[in-house]
């Protein structure tokens, strides 16, 4: 059988987890790709931390044996943060590489220009991980929403934060407690600010706007308030009342006009967003002519998050074979040329 070698930056908690889907499910995707993937080569920043982890695949600091290898047409970039991700995106997509990324803070604030890259280049750049996780909602957007006008999309798109206030409440856990047991999941970011202050849900409303409206937005045209300052207190006061708090985005077409907001929202109980639980996420997609559709999953975690990074491996893969690579999430990049380029 045929193979398809992949280059992956980056072997932390997602990277490790799509070389361990890959392993273990090797047949399987050799039935329904048709070809063997292999993880050929993984650049990280010290070798000797990764060298027990995975047989059979050679590690190396030196990016450039990943980017420039001829025998690499699929790169995994999962290293995160904006640079060097940003670069060796670039650099890959310029040497005619289909690149997979989970990396929603570049995709979010430079997703315009990265797409345009590789529409030049006619190569695939997805990012099904950037957002809530293992839901698959970018594609579902693409796909099933073609033909509808989305109105509102809706949604809980940070886990850590879910899990922070879930722990509050149900188990009385402090803020920090709370937060320490998020990063030890492997919810949160490395920095966990961007969780807690809103930053990260609004890097992920950016982006469904995006897929949602075909509307570019930039951060500083978000609303944004994280959940820093709640304290269990308030959430059981609001349950008191018939509520509970979650930490909510919205993007809305209002007249013509899109508002996108991540903010601390009373949610009536009997709301289906106020049964998602712990690091789950959910998103409502409410269509003219679907009505509103709600879409529930792991938002975070390295199986999850992995899961789909492989779906988006899967559908390049598929695009090689087919000869079509630069047509995946076509809706996004037409609409993408009609909106404002420095986002
Ligand atoms: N830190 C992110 C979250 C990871 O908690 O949702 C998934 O994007």
């Amino acid at each position: 059988m045929e193979q398809i070698k992949i280059g992956m930056l980056g072997l932390g908690t997602v990277g490790s987890g799509v070389v361990q889907i890959i392993q273990e499910h090797q047949e399987k995707i050799s039935q329904i790709t048709g070809r063997h993937l292999e993880v050929k080569r993984v650049a990280v920043r010290n070798v000797a931390a990764h060298k027990d982890e995975f047989k059979d695949i050679e590690l190396t600091t030196d990016v450039n044996a990943v980017l420039n290898d001829p025998e690499i047409p699929i790169i995994v970039e999962v290293m995160g943060s904006i640079q060097p991700a940003m670069d060796y995106i670039v650099q890959a997509l310029e040497n005619g590489k289909n690149v997979v990324t989970a990396n929603k803070d570049l995709i979010a604030q430079h997703g315009s220009e990265l797409v345009k890259i590789a529409k030049k280049n006619n190569v695939d750049l997805v990012y099904e991980a950037s957002v809530a996780g293992g839901i698959p909602i970018l594609r579902t957007i693409v796909n099933s929403f073609a033909a509808d006008q989305i109105e509102d999309v809706k949604g809980i798109v940070n886990g850590t934060t879910n899990y922070i206030m879930t722990q509050m409440v149900t188990k009385g856990m402090t803020y920090q407690a709370a937060l320490k047991s998020a990063q030890e999941l492997g919810f949160a970011e490395s920095d966990p600010t961007n969780d807690v202050e809103g930053i990260d849900a609004a890097y992920k409303m950016i982006i469904l706007t995006q897929f949602a409206y075909g509307t570019n937005v930039k951060l500083s045209d978000l609303t944004v308030e994280g959940i820093s300052k709640i304290d269990a207190a308030d959430i059981k006061q609001a349950r008191t009342m018939g509520y509970t708090m979650k930490l909510v985005g919205e993007s809305a077409e209002i007249n013509g006009q899109l508002a996108v907001s991540v903010a601390p929202a009373l949610v009536p109980l009997e709301h289906p967003l106020a049964t998602i639980q712990n690091e789950n996420n959910a998103v409502l997609v409410k269509g003219a002519a679907v009505g509103t559709t709600m879409f529930v999953g792991p938002g975070a975690g390295k199986m999850p998050t992995a899961n789909s990074v492989l779906s988006d491996i899967i559908a390049v893969t598929k695009n090689i074979i087919l000869g079509t690579t630069g047509n995946t999430f076509n809706g996004y990049r037409q609409k993408a040329e009609l909106a404002t380029p420095d986002m």
